[in-house]
């Protein structure tokens, strides 16, 4: 669907992280759940049974978010580009490792954005639920030997690293089309795309500088996500933060914590936003509630930005 008369993007298209060490990469987000897979020297973060491709992995010498790409309607393309240009920014040529389809330009922190005709890979609504229960005399055991691995489905949303989350915020609305969805003024903002999305598609997170915080993936039910944690705990990967609910979109969530101090999320249930509704803004949320109604204490360094500064 899409909100009439509104240039907006619809979609995150993909991300490309550079990553110091592909093997350990394709073990990380293998254990998460993704179908990982060779691509132009490096790896393509599928999800199992869903066409598109979500992500990208660069070798480089240091963990470092290398750019987003967001999707557009094709009837758009024409003014979106001159809506760039009116908006004056920054083109730039495409960063290593990418194709020059659409416009490539410098986003807020100088971060490499580009915008391209793609296909719409935002839902159309809230994502299915589940929460199965048995009744009286009946068992609801899953035993281990039989206990399912957790894929998500599809790429819920990115959060990254600002160095002013109300500047970004205004900067992203005004070049991109998203929409503040609900913030907690200059700690954190949550983005979400006029054209029917999550509650977030897009997170600012504030930092001394740019980088990436985690990508999330939408899963079914809060089982998946207890299964997933413990099956990135079973692989080694000991850190992490959940399971526990958020307030501001209201998902419940367990990130894990890969070799480079960024994050995967496990996200199930987050409200969801279509391009009928305008959902009421609200910038200044208690900063109590931007991160959780409930879950264990936030580990250390969990919002620490450990890329390296610099262009
Ligand atoms: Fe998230």
């Amino acid at each position: 669907m899409k909100r009439p008369n509104v240039l907006a993007i619809h979609s995150i298209d993909h991300f490309a992280l550079e990553v110091p060490d592909l093997a350990e990469a394709r073990r990380f987000f293998e254990a998460f759940g993704l179908d990982v897979r060779d691509e132009d020297g490096g790896l393509a973060l599928h999800t199992h049974g869903h066409p598109h491709r979500w992500g990208r992995l660069l070798p480089a010498p240091a963990k470092r978010l290398h750019y987003i790409s967001f999707g557009i309607f094709t009837e758009d393309e024409a003014a979106f580009a001159a809506h760039l240009d009116a908006q004056g920014v920054e083109r730039i040529a495409a960063p290593a490792g990418a194709s020059a389809e659409g416009v490539w330009f410098a986003g807020f922190d100088g971060l490499p954005l580009n915008v391209r005709v793609a296909n719409k890979v935002t839902p159309e609504t809230k994502s299915a639920f589940s929460c199965i229960s048995v009744g009286d005399g009946e068992s609801a055991a899953v035993f281990n030997s039989s206990a399912p691995k957790t894929h998500p489905r599809r790429l819920s949303h990115f959060a990254i690293f600002s160095t002013d989350v109300i500047a970004a915020t205004a900067w992203y609305e005004r070049v991109l089309g998203l929409r503040l969805a609900d913030g907690s003024g200059p700690v954190v903002a949550f983005l979400h795309g006029a054209h029917g999305s999550d509650h977030h598609l897009l997170a600012l997170v504030a930092s001394s500088h740019r980088g990436l915080h985690h990508s999330s993936w939408d899963v079914g039910s809060v089982q998946e996500i207890g299964l997933g944690s413990a099956q990135m705990l079973r692989a080694g990967y000991k850190r992490g933060w959940g399971v526990g609910r958020h307030v501001l979109g209201a998902n419940y969530f367990y990130y894990a914590t890969d070799p480079w101090g960024s994050h995967a999320e496990y996200s199930a249930d987050i409200d969801f936003i279509p391009a009928t509704c305008e959902w009421p803004a609200n910038a200044n949320h208690d900063p109590g509630d931007s991160f959780y109604l409930w879950g264990p204490d936030l580990p250390e360094g969990f919002i620490d930005n450990f890329e390296p500064a610099g262009a």
